[in-house]
Parts: C-alpha cells; structure tokens; sequence
C-alpha cells in the first residue's frame, strides 16, 4: 500500500479580509492548496502543517484557519512556528488532542508505518527558532523508542543553513549541532521536513535528508547573499507530498498549486514518445 503525507507550511492566516504585509490575502490561496490537495489522484492519508499556521497569533485567525482546513476530511497535524501561540493554537482546535498540554508542542504520531516526531523551534515573541536541552531531550527518547520503524522528523526552523541572509538571521539560533549529532545516531530516521524559508531547500543533515517546502501563499525571495533584504515574491506556490510503501524509504515531492492544462498522454501521430 502507498501511503502520502502532504506537507503545506507558512500559510499565514489572518482575520477574512485581513492582508498580510498589506498586500496579500493568504486565504484565497490555502483553499486552493486545499482543492489541489482534493483533486490529487491518490488521496493523502494525512496532512502536517510546519507552523506558520497563522500571522499573529490570534484566536479569530485559528478560527479562519480552521474554516480553511475544513474541507480536508483526513487527519490535519498542526505545529507551531515563529508566527503563531501555541496556547492560542491548542484553544483553538481543542480535538486535536495531539498537542498535548506541555510547555512545548511535541508529539509523535503513527501514520501508516511511519512516526511523524514534531519538534517545536518556536520561541514566543521572536522570529528566531531554538532547540533546548528538553525538547531535544524529548526527541532522543522519542528516537530511541521508535527503533525499527521509519521516522520523520518535523519542525518550523530548518536546522541548516540556507545562504539566504536575512531568513539565516532569524533561523534555528541553537540546537543544530546537538540535533544532528542525536539525527547521525540514529539510522531510521529518514527525513526533516522543515518550514519557514517559504522555498524548497533540501540539504544534508545530521546522516539525513532535511528539507523545507513552498508556502500555499508568498514565497521567500531566492537572494542567496548574506545582505539579502527580506523580500518576498508571488512566484508560484507549493506544497511536499511525502511518500513511501511497506518498507523502503520515504520520498519526497514538490507539487504545484493550481489548477493546469493536461493531463495529455505522451503519444504524437498515434505513436507513443517518452
Ligand atoms: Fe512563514
């Protein structure tokens, strides 16, 4: 059996009719992630969402966010990233029990073989993200429990380095050496799956594959200087689709959001070219 997890990151909600930055209405382009999500030819057996949830916070932007979601009628994890509250976010979608009640939000769920382990980077009131010695202590046990399964990994701030300035200056300001150090000790883990750049970024890490993906909405601008201003741009938005069977590893995907001309078969005067 194949199983997909979709990954949609930095949706950003606000208030209806709220613009982010002044200019871009993100809800427009959540409930198109949502109907490409629906339209996909092998339904996805759950969605995760890698923080950025929403852009202030508030608990009338979880209650849009939620209004958003709704027509997704599979399991939606959530995390927190560097725009949201977690207190907020846990009032917000009191079923989603997974959130649990701890100072941070981290959990591990099974989905179809593989553990989903959410590391919480946020830090409330920065846009920096770190790792203490109690989250990633959580994480070690969670990895070491997990043993003879496959795991992925999520979190909001991606552990490496991305030679986008300004989004460097607000990554994961601690925690990053340690995690990689736990991640190399550890052979079953077979993914990172990060958010925050607003971009696709893989790289290795830690004896794995980390990666971010595309927002629904904005992207950050691909400016690969240290002196990269932070701009953003309406390039065209994305999500990951994870991937994987009964065993072997799990493969990652970036799909487009929209909804294009095709499918066409590859076939020219009757004969097939491909
Ligand atoms: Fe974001």
């Amino acid at each position: 059996m194949t199983t997909l997890l979709v990954q949609l990151t930095d949706t950003h909600i606000r208030e209806p009719g709220k613009l982010a930055y002044g200019r871009i209405d993100t809800a427009p382009y959540l409930r198109e992630a949502v109907k490409s999500i629906l339209r996909m030819k092998q339904p996805p057996a759950a969605v995760v969402m890698t923080g950025d949830l929403v852009d202030f916070g508030r608990p009338t932007e979880y209650a849009h966010l939620a209004e958003l979601l709704e027509p997704l009628k599979i399991p939606v994890y959530l995390m927190p990233g560097n725009h949201d509250d977690r207190h907020a976010l846990r009032r917000s979608f009191p079923g989603h029990t997974y959130l649990g009640t701890g100072e941070f939000v981290q959990y591990a769920v099974d989905i179809e073989g593989v553990r989903l382990l959410a590391l919480d980077t946020s830090v409330p009131g920065r846009s920096e993200g770190m790792l203490c010695e109690r989250r990633l202590a959580w994480l070690a046990q969670e990895l070491q429990r997990s043993r003879g399964m496959r795991v992925i990994v999520a979190m909001h701030h991606p552990p490496f380095k991305t030679f986008i300035g300004h989004m460097d200056k607000i990554g994961l300001q601690s925690g990053s050496d340690e995690l990689a150090a736990l991640l190399a000790k550890h052979d079953h883990v077979q993914r990172v799956i990060c958010g925050h750049l607003h971009r696709a970024i893989d790289a290795r890490f830690g004896g794995t594959i980390a990666s971010t993906s595309p927002s629904p909405a904005h992207q950050v601008c691909l400016d690969l200087s240290p002196d990269a201003p932070s701009m953003w741009t309406l390039e065209p938005p994305g999500f990951r689709v994870h991937v994987w069977d009964a065993e072997g590893p799990v493969v990652t995907h970036l799909a487009a959001i929209g909804d294009f001309p095709g499918p066409y078969p590859f076939h020219e005067n009757g004969a097939l070219i491909d």
